[in-house]
């Protein structure tokens, strides 16, 4: 009687009782079938019948949808249909907007469309991110791909670098400035990526190592991420600074270097390694497009002034009338490069075809006496030279052997010391005596462009 005041399913509070004391839980009479039996479940009643009938409506709406709005394009077809919406567009808009657009992430073997212009069709314009281009080098890189029609935007923190250097593309559509660390990723549709960002004399590296070797790897990382993404050309700005204390003279490119790897230089030597190896890594394991400059020495207007390096040291102090400091003897030997003649070497190798590494510097040798005599030549005969202990883990010598770069980009370089060094003494005695102040970054563009005719006129 007790029992019947309980539905079938529902538990009788003394059975419960009961239960819990003498055995197991008892499962209510439907869960049994449901667990012990899920195919006899199924069998029964034509389920069965009703999952048949279900997966044979949703195949069915799924080829309806897919044949009346075709989402999917085999690889050739897309490839294809991209060609075709570039013809129709107008020319002037980068193929490689058109096609990177159309490709999946990551699909080896056909994100770099780079150089891959239609016959026919007028040159198309790049769209071309400089990051440091607020520096020394990466300002006049700018100015030669702004003369060249691309569109270039210059990703730099300002650490050593200065919208001074860039003032003159200020207002030109073409020219975009973002103040942006690349520690930080960053996103940005681009067919081309110099990275420059990195501090590049010892004064600016050693000042904050940890950031100097982070800005070397995570912000190379982070700029062959965006190259991977976006399909772009990559090129890294590297060092002969990766060949140490040399051992053999000159440096070809296969040699491994002698770096200390715990020395106070070695934020910069070593992460400029790292560097390279990310680079190359992401070339052969990713399939991204890359080149990489081993940049020797460089000098011209623009360079910091006080930033250590020795031809700006060496300038600075004879127009101040102040001695020219050589460090150790003077006897150790570094090759002096215009920087009209890097920026040819880096254009070349951005646009040519081959990965490198390749040395970009001048073979003209000189010792730090020898350049401290063409310093006082050019600015002050009676320049006093002072001998200072020599800094640690100083390179005795570098030269770069550029007989790669000569045959593979056919470049090398063409202003010699004493033809170079008084255009950067004009920007030089501008900056520090404030005389034409307002003229300074426009007489420097000025020296820069003489210098592009100089160099197809003159050798070293
Ligand atoms: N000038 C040379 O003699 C020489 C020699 C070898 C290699 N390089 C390489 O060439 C490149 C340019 O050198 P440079 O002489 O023009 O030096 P620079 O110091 O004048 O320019 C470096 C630029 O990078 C920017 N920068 C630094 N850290 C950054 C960061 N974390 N995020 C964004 N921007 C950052 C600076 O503000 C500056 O504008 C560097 O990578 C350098 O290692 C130069």
């Amino acid at each position: 009687m007790n029992s019947e005041l309980f539905r079938r399913n529902q538990s009788n509070p003394t059975l419960q009782t009961h239960n819990s004391v003498i055995g197991p839980p008892r499962t209510p009479a439907g869960c049994s079938i449901k667990f012990r039996s899920p195919i006899r479940y199924m069998l029964r009643e034509q389920r069965l019948l009703f999952v048949f009938i279900g997966v044979a409506i949703a195949t069915l709406l799924f080829n309806v949808v897919r044949l009346t709005f075709p989402l999917e394009l085999r690889d050739d077809q897309r490839y294809q249909a991209a060609l075709n919406a570039f013809v129709r567009l107008d020319s002037s808009i980068p193929m490689r907007r058109v096609l990177y657009e159309t490709h999946r992430e990551g699909s080896l073997g056909r994100v770099n469309m780079a150089g891959k212009v239609p016959p026919g069709l007028k040159k198309r314009i790049l769209r071309i991110v400089v990051t440091g281009g607020a520096g020394f080098v990466g300002s006049h890189l700018v100015d030669r791909l702004m003369e060249r029609g691309d569109n270039v935007i210059v990703v730099d923190n300002f650490f050593t670098g200065r919208k001074d250097n860039l003032v003159h593309h200020f207002g030109n559509p073409r020219f975009e400035l973002i103040r942006h660390d690349v520690v930080e990723p960053i996103l940005l549709e681009v067919d081309q990526i110099f990275h420059l960002a990195c501090p590049a004399s010892p004064v600016h590296y050693k000042f904050n190592p940890v950031k100097t070797i982070k800005t070397n790897v995570v912000g190379t990382l982070n700029m062959l991420g965006l190259a991977k993404r976006v399909g772009a050309r990559f090129l890294l700005t590297s060092t002969s600074e990766v060949y140490g204390d040399p051992l053999q003279h000159p440096q070809a490119e296969t040699y491994w270097g002698n770096v200390n790897p715990i020395g106070v230089r070695s934020c910069y030597d070593e992460g400029k390694r790292t560097a390279e190896t990310l680079t190359m890594d992401y070339h052969r394991g990713l399939g991204i497009e890359v080149r990489i400059a081993r940049i020797f020495n460089t000098y011209g207007p623009r360079m910091c002034i006080d930033d250590g390096r020795v031809v700006s040291n060496f300038v600075a102090q004879a127009l101040r009338k102040e001695p020219l400091t050589v460090y150790g003897d003077g006897k150790q030997t570094r090759s002096f490069q215009y920087v009209s003649d890097l920026v040819e070497g880096l254009m070349k190798l951005m646009e040519g075809e081959h990965v490198g590494p390749f040395n970009l510097g001048n073979p003209g040798e000189f010792t730090m006496l020898e350049l401290a005599q063409v310093v006082q030549e050019t600015i002050d005969p009676n320049a006093r030279i002072e001998f200072r202990p020599n800094t640690e883990d100083d390179p005795h010598k570098r030269k770069p052997d550029i007989s790669k770069a000569k045959e593979l980009l056919g470049w090398e370089p063409s202003v010699s010391l004493r033809k170079g060094l008084p255009l950067m003494v004009s920007d030089f005695r501008q900056r520090i005596f404030g005389d034409l102040k307002d003229d300074a970054s426009s007489s420097s563009s000025a020296a820069a462009a003489t210098l592009s005719t100089l160099s197809t006129t003159s050798s070293v």
